[in-house]
């Protein structure tokens, strides 16, 4: 111990400061600049930045800007403007234009006055285009830097990438990452001030062009914190998960493969603990809840991937996240939040490396704001889906509650009809009403049990059971050993869970749950409404209502939480049945806030649901509602439309 001790002071002693880049604020917006360069300026000397420099600062804004011959610098910086938040025109009062550069010879007065019409003082160029360019700087990149807003170094060269601070004020994230430049990520150590929240940065998007290889090039990308990235700890929403095991070392390859496909990632979001089902704020014993930002800000944002949904509704920052779905923990934030997320086929996608709570039943999807952006990410991302249809399903069939207008507002009903009209249309073809338990004793004998009976406990038991297997067992042991004989604090819903899993049957009750699963999922692929299809893949479209935009204030007490989720619902077939479904907004419901005290609106969600192994085809269908103005994209905020 003592020995110990010794070793850490001397390595402390000769330890040498390392740079842990720094904020800054240019114009008013708050940057962060990593303190690793990307490249490093040579040929010059400080003092040419003299003009520009900030008395006592290092840093100094630059752009790398490379114009082609058929672009004009003017359409290149309009461009940059529209395209990225980070860049801005204070960027441009130095200016590197790179190796490839084609700044126009016959005319380089007129790019010169381009760039000083922007507050352009300084202009460093390699050789071969200072010919062009009669007052630049000579200097040279030792790293060739794709377009877009650094920040150099004046005393060293160094050349750093520029990220953009947001406030992250829902509460969506659990940690900023930034990339470490050699595959992994480090937590983001930039954060001003806030109430209770961190900032997240975003690198410009100007540094990345999708390319067939890269179709992600540059979208920026949120994971749920139940999956592991290097570099990063990995929270599963318990402080003590958290903190026992430390920094990961791998990055689970559904997020390396988003990765490789081009997406930034840039942080953790917020889970409900092991992925189950907390609410909101009781439940949330060892961190506070993520805010949706929908209606007046105090709506529950479901879960489990409550922070990936919260995100996607209320930061125009961030393009995607990642989440779960093993009940539902895509789909109701979804729902509640307004946006597009899915459940795919289980087994779309490994999920190694990846918090379980059923392996079952466990999946991963994506969030977005709008049908072709969710559809392209899918499309690329989960390997085994099949892509050989040639038509659309033929069939539209409309299930579960809502859909006759029943219990909702008229304004919901409205939504839903319009919605569905404009399906019918897109497919050529009419809705059939179908009942999918009737349709069981259908096609079943007479002594065989309802599907309620059959699967009351099935999904309960395989959660609980598996969970407590596969994640607290083992939990519990290494929490034990390095804490004199501890058990770590559990939220009491997982724990309730768990122990519920126990007091039932454990393992037993779980091979039968597993057979029950498997008798559901062969009916629904022969005899039920997930039929495969050889030209559209799945036989029929299958629809339910997934939230009608009632309300689900945050605020609410609730009685302790006990056993998990019994019963069965239509939301349930998804899950036991195997097969991709994606829930998406079609509307918006009002509703006289008890904490407003106006009216807001919350909005209105429908699942789409295929036959297994369809994930492709729906996912173009949705694009296809898209683009026929059937499905549209959402804003960030209260709103979705407005
Ligand atoms: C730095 O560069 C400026 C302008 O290029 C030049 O006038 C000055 O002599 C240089 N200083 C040193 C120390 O090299
Ligand atoms: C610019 O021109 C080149 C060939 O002249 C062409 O390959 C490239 O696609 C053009 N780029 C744009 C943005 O038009
Ligand atoms: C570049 O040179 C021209 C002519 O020599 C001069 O008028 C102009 O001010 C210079 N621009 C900068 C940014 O130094
Ligand atoms: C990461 O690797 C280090 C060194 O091999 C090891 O000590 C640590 O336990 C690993 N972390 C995790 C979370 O596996
Ligand atoms: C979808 O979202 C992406 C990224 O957020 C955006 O670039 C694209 O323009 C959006 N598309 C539509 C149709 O709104
Ligand atoms: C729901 O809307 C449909 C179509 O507009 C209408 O026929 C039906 O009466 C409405 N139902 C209720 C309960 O308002
Ligand atoms: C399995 O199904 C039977 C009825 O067929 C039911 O009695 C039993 O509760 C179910 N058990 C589980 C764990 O799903
Ligand atoms: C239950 O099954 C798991 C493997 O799925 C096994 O590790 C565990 O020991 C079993 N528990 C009991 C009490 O048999
Ligand atoms: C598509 O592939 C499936 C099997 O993978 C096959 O059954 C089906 O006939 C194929 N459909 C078409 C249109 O080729
Ligand atoms: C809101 O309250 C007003 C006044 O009580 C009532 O007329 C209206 O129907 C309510 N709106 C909703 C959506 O409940």
């Amino acid at each position: 111990m003592l020995l110990g001790t010794l070793l850490s002071l001397a390595v402390a002693v000769v330890g040498t400061a390392v740079p842990n880049g720094q904020t800054l604020t240019l114009n008013g917006i708050a940057y962060y600049v990593s303190g690793i360069p990307v490249s490093v300026l040579r040929g010059h000397n400080a003092s040419v930045f003299a003009s520009i420099a900030t008395e006592g600062m290092d840093l100094v804004p630059l752009t790398v800007l490379s114009p082609t011959s058929n672009t004009s610098l003017d359409s290149l910086l309009s461009d940059f403007m529209r395209r990225d938040d980070v860049f801005q025109p204070s960027f441009l009062r130095a200016v590197y234009f790179s190796k490839s550069a084609k700044v126009d010879a016959t005319a380089p007065k007129s790019d010169l006055a381009v760039l000083e019409s922007y507050g352009n003082s300084l202009v460093l160029s390699d050789s071969k285009v200072q010919t062009t360019v009669s007052n630049s700087t000579l200097a040279i990149l030792t790293t060739q830097l794709p377009n877009g807003p650094y920040f150099v170094s004046k005393n060293t060269g160094g050349v750093f990438r520029a990220y953009r601070l947001y406030p992250d004020d829902n509460l969506a994230f659990i940690q900023g990452a930034i990339s470490d430049e050699n595959g992994g990520f480090l937590p983001l150590p930039g954060v001003t001030e806030n109430a209770m929240t961190k900032d997240v940065a975003v690198p410009s998007r100007l540094y990345y062009e999708p390319t067939p290889e890269h179709p992600l090039a540059g979208l920026r990308l949120g994971v749920k914190d139940i999956f592991h990235v290097q570099g990063l700890k990995t929270s599963g929403g318990s402080r003590s998960y958290y903190y026992l095991y430390g920094t990961q070392n791998v990055t689970a390859p559904s997020i390396q493969k988003l990765l490789d496909l081009g997406a930034v990632f840039i942080g953790k979001t917020g889970t409900v603990q092991f992925a189950n089902g907390d609410r909101p704020t009781a439940d949330w014993v060892d961190f506070h809840c993520p805010f949706n930002p929908r209606g007046e800000g105090y709506q529950s944002p479901s879960g489990s991937s409550s922070g990936s949904g919260a995100a996607i509704a209320a930061y125009d920052w961030l393009d995607l996240a990642v989440g779960s779905d093993t009940g539902g923990s895509m789909r109701s934030p979804a729902a509640v939040q307004g946006i597009y997320g899915n459940r795919p086929s289980t087994g779309a996608i490994t999920l190694d490396h990846v918090l379980p709570l059923s392996p079952a039943l466990d999946t991963t999807g994506i969030f977005a704001r709008n049908a072709s952006l969710w559809a392209h990410a899918i499309q690329n991302w989960y390997p085994n889906m099949r892509k050989n249809h040639t038509s659309y399903p033929r069939h539209l069939l409309l299930a579960g509650p809502g859909w006759d207008g029943q219990g909702i507002t008229p304004e919901a009903n409205r939504s839903l009809s319009t919605f569905v009209r404009g399906v019918e249309a897109f497919l050529g073809s009419r809705r059939t009403m179908v009942d999918v338990s009737q349709h069981w004793r259908d096609t079943n004998s007479p002594t065989t049990p309802s599907l309620e009976e059959m699967l009351y406990l099935t999904y309960a038991t395989l959660t609980s059971v598996d969970q407590y297997n596969h994640l607290a067992t083992p939990l519990f042991a290494d929490y034990k050993a390095a804490h004199r004989g501890r058990q770590p604090f559990i939220n009491p819903g997982p724990l309730a869970r768990w122990e519920w899993g126990q007091a039932n049957g454990g393992n037993a009750s779980y091979e039968v749950a597993l057979r029950n699963m498997t008798t559901f999922r062969s009916w629904w692929e022969t005899s039920g409404y997930g039929q495969s299809d050889a030209a559209s893949c799945s036989k029929s479209l299958f629809m339910s209502v997934y939230s009608a935009g009632t309300t689900d204030y945050r605020n609410q007490y609730y009685d302790a939480p006990g056993a998990p989720p019994l019963g069965f619902s239509t939301g349930r077939i998804a899950v036991l049945g195997g097969v991709p479904e994606v829930v998406v907004p079609v509307g918006e419901s009002p509703y006289n806030s008890t904490i407003s005290l106006q009216t807001e609106y919350l909005p209105v969600s429908v699942a789409l649901q295929m036959a297994r192994g369809c994930d492709y085809v729906l996912a173009e269908l949705i694009a296809g509602l898209e683009e026929h103005g059937v499905l549209k994209p959402v804003k960030t905020g209260t709103r979705l439309y407005l």
